[in-house]
């Protein structure tokens, strides 16, 4: 038994069709590989899937409306320091700028620890940002007042990885999903109760379960209720920080799925955080890959998986499992030495140079930039240019060191 079926769905208490099981974790690992393994052989609506996720063109450019626009936005938390000793200071999020288009889903990856969640949080104000800017609807958010901060949450919202951890164990599905409706006064009264259980039937679960509480269903139907809460309100923007990552895998599948849909249905613009390549490629329009605080590439979902420009890109990406055996034989897979530095104290100019195969002296002193090395696709590394892309190249002819 799967941990969803721990309490009948929609579907098998009535009938009808489920709202989000239309993809199953083959299909979803089929799809994946889409890229890699061309030869496979789909059934048909399999394969018209792959052909689209195979489609090398964004449903966004440059002319895109932005919807936020991030710059230079910084969180350092203060650790130690007493009465002997100076503060340090872990710079979870070193001066990002990125810009969001209206629609899209920006896949954020990195490995734990780089400041991922740091940087989701920052943009809604879940944690105070130390310096830069959050651009929305001509506002910046990260300089906003408390009140007026609280006024905009109600287009900006998070779903959380842990939904247990999330959602308050005393009150049951109505009062959590309502919570949010009461406070923005989106509805009030009995009109409330409707619109909980319409945003119950809107992720795929049973109106009848209103009264039960978190503990009483599975981890799957949590995130569901979590996904309903942060609907409540209607925004426009959310944040999913891991929000599949701690569920079971065959579950995850249905909840991607719920959240392709609910972006479709509701126009919803995501930054969709995740440490699981698989995942970000599945999901996003536009990946962002992020290491010690920096964004170090950026580019186009399936440009950034097919060709990859960082070292560290590659290695990551390197390292996601293809499911053909012959295929997956005759990789070449790129194992990265050393652990990940600390925050504290990160390695001078290229955070990277401590684990990277093409270090150079300089990589020691110049701290990369995000340039556009192809177009629409960026990278921070000093051995690659737009004349001079390919690092492996670069690496034999000792090309691409700027100034050179
Ligand atoms: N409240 C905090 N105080 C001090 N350090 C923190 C705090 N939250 C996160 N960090 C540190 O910031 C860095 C980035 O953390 P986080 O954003 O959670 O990374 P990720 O989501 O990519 O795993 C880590 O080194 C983490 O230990
Ligand atoms: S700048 Fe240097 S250390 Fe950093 S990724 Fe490029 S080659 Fe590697
Ligand atoms: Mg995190």
């Amino acid at each position: 038994m799967t941990e969803e079926n721990e309490f009948p769905t929609k579907e098998n208490e009535n009938g009808e069709e489920p709202v989000t099981e239309n993809i199953t974790v083959e299909t979803f690992d089929a799809e994946l590989s889409a890229t890699e393994s061309p030869t496979l052989n789909y059934d048909a609506e399999t394969a018209e899937r792959v052909r689209k996720l195979a489609m090398p063109e964004s449903r966004f450019d440059e002319t895109s409306e932005v919807l936020l626009s991030i710059r230079n936005l910084q969180v350092y938390y203060k650790v130690g320091g007493g009465l002997f000793s100076a503060p340090k200071f872990v710079k979870a999020v070193d001066g990002v700028s990125l810009d969001i288009r209206k629609g899209e889903t920006l896949g954020l990856v990195g490995e734990s620890g780089c400041g991922k969640s740091t940087l989701g949080k920052a943009i809604l104000r879940l944690t105070e940002p130390t310096g830069g800017q959050v651009y929305y609807n001509n506002r910046d958010l990260a300089n906003l007042s408390q009140s007026a901060m609280r006024n905009e949450r109600k287009n900006l919202q998070m779903i959380f990885q842990d939904p247990y951890a999330s959602l308050n164990p005393r009150m049951n599905v109505g009062q959590i999903i309502g919570e949010p409706i009461r406070t923005f006064k989106i509805s009030n009264g009995k009109s409330v109760d409707a619109t909980v259980q319409n945003l119950m039937e809107t992720v795929g679960m049973s109106r009848r379960f209103v009264k039960r509480y978190p503990h009483e269903f599975s981890g799957g139907q949590r995130q569901r209720i979590g996904i309903a809460r942060a609907l409540a309100v209607d925004p426009e923007f959310i944040v999913a920080d891991e929000p599949i990552s701690a569920l079971d895998v065959s579950i995850q599948a249905q909840i991607m799925n719920l959240l392709e849909k609910l972006q479709t249905e509701k126009n919803l613009t995501y930054l969709f955080i995740s440490h699981d390549l698989r995942a970000i490629r599945h999901l996003s329009d536009r990946v962002a890959v992020m290491y010690l605080g920096r964004i170090v590439e950026l580019g186009n979902s399936k440009t950034v998986y097919r060709d990859p420009l960082m070292p560290y890109t590659k290695a990551l990406i390197s390292a996601v499992p293809v499911p053909d055996p012959e295929i997956e034989a005759k990789r070449e897979r790129i194992i990265l030495t050393g652990d990940v530095p600390s925050p504290i104290n990160p390695p001078k100019g290229c955070h990277f140079h401590t684990r990277c195969p093409f270090a150079i002296a300089e990589c020691k002193q110049i701290v990369p930039q995000l340039v556009e090395i192809k177009p629409k696709h960026f990278a921070a590394c000093i051995r690659i240019s737009p004349e001079n892309p390919d690092i492996d190249e670069n690496a034999k002819t000792g090309l691409g060191v700027i100034g050179n």
